[in-house]
């Protein structure tokens, strides 16, 4: 069970976030990762179809015999990590709940930002977490669907992107938070323009990080941590479109040469749903 590798899904590209967390962390683990390339952005799409999205994700890495899954999309999480717990008996872990635990136990003066996209703003998961933990918190939230495509052109050092996180910040800023939980996949890659924005005073949480220690704490538990390097070996990559395209980002972005990525077609995704329900 141990050398059983764990899964990973996101609706696309961002979820390598956690990827990154994970191998730096947990060196021994193997990876499988699925990066619904065809259906991104969950961000902007209605709770139903996230998760029935998320379910055929799931289903996908259950296949592959994985013994945890992370759910690295934060919309993903928010809309479906009570479902997607209910339907496997592995362990499932979310971004939203490490995130804001990490959050709640560092903030001094009480007062949370967190940003992210339509729909995990909308699903209010963040705030609810920080409230369960802590009810005196005080959680100002923001969407910020601009970042997500700007992140996805590559403009993370561009002035003009600089310029749309003031805007959706200044709300934030002037409630006085000293704590923002970056909840989206894309938002690490701008956390040096975001810092420039919230100034030194704020500290910016990366839930990804907070999965990923998330993970560590669950596998040792159960022990289910990976015995040695070798069940390591080479982690896998599966979209359901663009693997050419995805190949060369993700390589960009983890700064190694991967393995051949693999292009799973929706009809298998949904078709393998079909047969169960
Ligand atoms: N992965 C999504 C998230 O973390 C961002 C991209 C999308 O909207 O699908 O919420």
């Amino acid at each position: 069970m141990n050398d059983k590798p764990v899964g990973i899904f996101d609706s696309g590209i961002g979820g390598l976030s956690v990827v990154r967390q994970v191998s730096k962390l947990l060196p021994n683990e193997k990876l499988i990762y699925f990066g619904d390339t065809a259906r991104v952005p969950y961000g902007s799409k209605s709770p139903r179809v996230v998760r029935e999205f998320a379910r055929q994700d799931a289903y996908f890495l259950s296949d592959k015999n994985v013994k945890a899954m992370i759910i690295a999309c934060n919309t993903a999480s928010a809309e479906a990590l009570d479902l997607l717990q209910k339907e496997f008996d592995i362990p499932i872990i979310g971004v939203i709940n490490p995130g804001a635990g990490f959050a709640a136990n560092i903030t001094k003066n009480g007062k949370i930002g967190v940003i992210g996209t339509h729909g995990t703003i909308a699903s209010g998961a963040y705030e609810t977490e920080l409230l369960s933990i802590n009810s005196s918190l005080e959680v100002e939230s923001a969407a910020c669907p601009l970042l997500v495509p700007l992140v996805e052109e590559g403009w993370e050092s561009k002035e003009v992107t600089k310029e749309i996180i003031g805007e959706y910040l200044s709300p934030l800023l002037d409630k006085n938070i000293d704590t923002l939980i970056l909840g989206c996949t894309h938002y690490p890659i701008l956390k040096p323009l975001i810092q420039e924005v919230v100034g030194d005073d704020v500290v910016l949480v990366d839930s990804a990080e907070a999965a990923a220690a998330e993970l560590e704490r669950i596998l040792s538990d159960k022990n289910l941590s990976a015995s040695n390097k070798e069940s390591s070996s080479e982690h896998e990559y599966y979209v359901s479109d663009f693997p050419f395209k995805f190949k060369e980002t993700a390589e960009r972005f983890l700064g190694k040469r991967l393995p051949e990525v693999e292009l799973i077609p929706l009809d298998k995704l949904e078709s393998r749903l079909k047969a169960i329900t």
